[in-house]
């Protein structure tokens, strides 16, 4: 069954929302990557309504700015200094166009688990029922601080009263109001210009539209939600752990469910704008964000955390830290790595253990695989980079950039000091400073000549464990003992091997 296109989608999100504690607004908290009134838009989106509008009021401009960026087409309008959902409602309407007909949904901006789909079923039931409101209920053990669903003889809707309205008997009922509605846009708006503050708030209850629906003979209905964790808000920041935890559960469940293994569920956090191919393995601990893709038949983890990065198939990422950056298919990071912005690791490359990369393209094959700063670098296919290398990019004023050819085997402990261009088939030697570009297939060396200094120990440090040492070995090596890593200087200053 289908429904009409709604004619508009209000979320509430003028509240100061004191319980938080915070200086953050409620709304920008986030869960899953996302805020919570961003969760609220999403949701909103999916039922594709002609008009998508948030009510903001405290905190304004931070609020207001922070939905323009997160939908740049919802539209933002203010409530006034009167108080209450009614109100808030009201003030939503006023920014509308007076004409407006149809079906108006309101939902809460501190309500991060309510789903598009519900939206669409609140529809449906609405649409087929031909009420003048259908709001979502649930049934809860503990109603404490909801409104009550009123209902006659029959089980028809009759009002909704709210906890410090109520009487004993309705503060028995475990029926509560979510705050969710459908609303004919008509009525909406006379019955809402027709309510007062007379309650127990002196606030303007937009609870009050569902008596006035039924007192005008356009009758009410519920749709009870049996998922109540979609009705659930946001109030104080152990709800928004509870909720972030409830979010994450089903993300977790609906990656497994499209082909990933996730080895534990409960330490896996993924946000739900991740996807990840099938037959991927995600170890413990393990943390994907934004706007992440996985490849399938990669290893994810453990230990883990992954902004925004791309992995193509058949790759393995262990410990590593990561954002703004794609690894190739095959390719192995880690563990220990620390792969910063701008970083591309090519087909089967390799960034290994406590290795550090930014701006850096590391071409098909090639290797770095230890100890390693590669920062403002080109690096071209089938290369290895030696163990403890820096590529030196940083003069203190500008940064530069060094390119490295390709089936280089450079040494290990060499610095890369930029600007540098280093062509293919280049060998280097072990603790090499190369300040010149090289040529292809050249040998580059600037390793000083090794001194020794014979007897130097028992000279200039007597009475030391070393010093006794040197003279045992001396005394030994004098007495026709072999004597195994004895070595001396020959007569220009090279060393030589016994
Ligand atoms: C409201 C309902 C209650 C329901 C409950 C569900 C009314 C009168 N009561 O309770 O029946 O069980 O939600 O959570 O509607 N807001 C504004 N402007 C305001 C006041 C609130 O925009 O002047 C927004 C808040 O930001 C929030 C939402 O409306 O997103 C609900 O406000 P809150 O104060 O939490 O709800 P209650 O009035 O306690
Ligand atoms: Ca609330």
């Amino acid at each position: 069954m289908t429904y009409t296109r709604p004619t508009a989608v209000i979320v509430l999100a003028a509240g100061e929302g004191t319980r938080m504690k915070s200086a953050t607004p409620k709304v920008l908290h986030t869960i899953g990557g996302r805020s919570l009134v961003h969760h609220a838009i999403a949701a909103a989106r999916g039922v594709d309504p002609v008009h998508l509008q948030v009510v903001v009021r405290h905190e304004r401009d931070r609020v207001a700015a922070h939905i323009e960026a997160c939908d740049p087409d919802c539209l933002i309008a203010d409530q006034d200094e009167i108080k209450g959902t009614g109100r808030a409602v009201e003030c939503g309407l006023a920014a509308l166009p007076a004409d407006l007909a149809g079906t108006v949904i309101v939902t809460y901006g501190d309500v991060p688990l309510l789903t598009s789909d519900t939206l669409r079923d609140l529809l449906r039931a609405h649409e087929a029922s031909a009420v003048g409101v259908t709001v979502v209920t649930s049934r809860i053990a503990d109603p404490t601080g909801y409104g009550r669903i009123v209902r006659d003889a029959d089980g028809a809707v009759l009002r909704i009263v709210e906890q410090k309205d109520a009487t004993d008997a309705e503060r028995a009922i475990t029926e509560v109001n979510s705050g969710i509605y459908a609303f004919d846009a008509a009525l909406l708006r006379d019955a809402l210009a027709g309510l007062g503050t007379n309650n127990s708030q002196g606030e303007k209850y937009l609870t009050d539209v569902v008596a006035v629906a039924r007192a005008r003979g356009r009758g009410a209905a519920a749709y009870v939600l049996a998922d109540v964790w979609q009705t659930e808000g946001v109030n104080d920041k152990i709800q928004l752990a509870k909720l972030g935890a409830e979010l994450n559960r089903r993300t977790v469940d609906a990656a497994m469910r499209e082909g990933a293994i996730v080895r534990d569920p409960a330490t896996t956090w993924i946000d739900a704008t991740v996807s990840i191919g099938r037959d991927t393995v995600i170890h413990p601990n393990t943390q994907l964000r934004g706007a992440t893709t996985i490849g399938a038949d990669c290893e994810i983890g453990p230990d883990t955390t992954l902004t925004d990065m791309e992995v193509g198939d058949g790759a393995t990422v262990c410990r590593t830290q990561g954002s703004l950056s794609v690894v190739g298919p095959g390719a192995t990071v880690g563990p220990w790595a620390y792969l910063r912005p701008g970083t591309e690791l090519g087909a089967d490359g390799k960034i290994g253990t406590f290795v550090e990369t930014k701006n850096a393209n590391i071409g098909a094959g090639s290797k770095v695989p230890h100890l390693s700063y590669v920062g403002d670098a080109t690096i071209g296919t089938g290369t290895n980079i030696g163990a403890a290398s820096v590529f030196v990019n940083y003069d203190g004023v500008s940064k530069h950039r060094t390119t490295v050819g390709d089936h280089c085997r450079m040494g290990s402990d060499t610095m890369y000091v930029g600007p540098l261009t280093i062509g293919d088939g280049v060998y280097s030697g072990a603790g090499s400073v190369i300040r010149h570009d090289v040529p292809a297939g050249a040998l580059t060396l600037s390793e000083a000549p090794q001194r020794i200094v014979e007897g130097w120990v028992e000279a200039n440090r007597p009475d030391t464990e070393s010093s006794r040492a040197a003279a045992a070995a001396r005394t030994a090596a004098a007495s026709g003992e072999a004597v195994a890593s004895g070595r001396h200087t020959g007569d220009n200053g090279q060393e030589t091997r016994r």
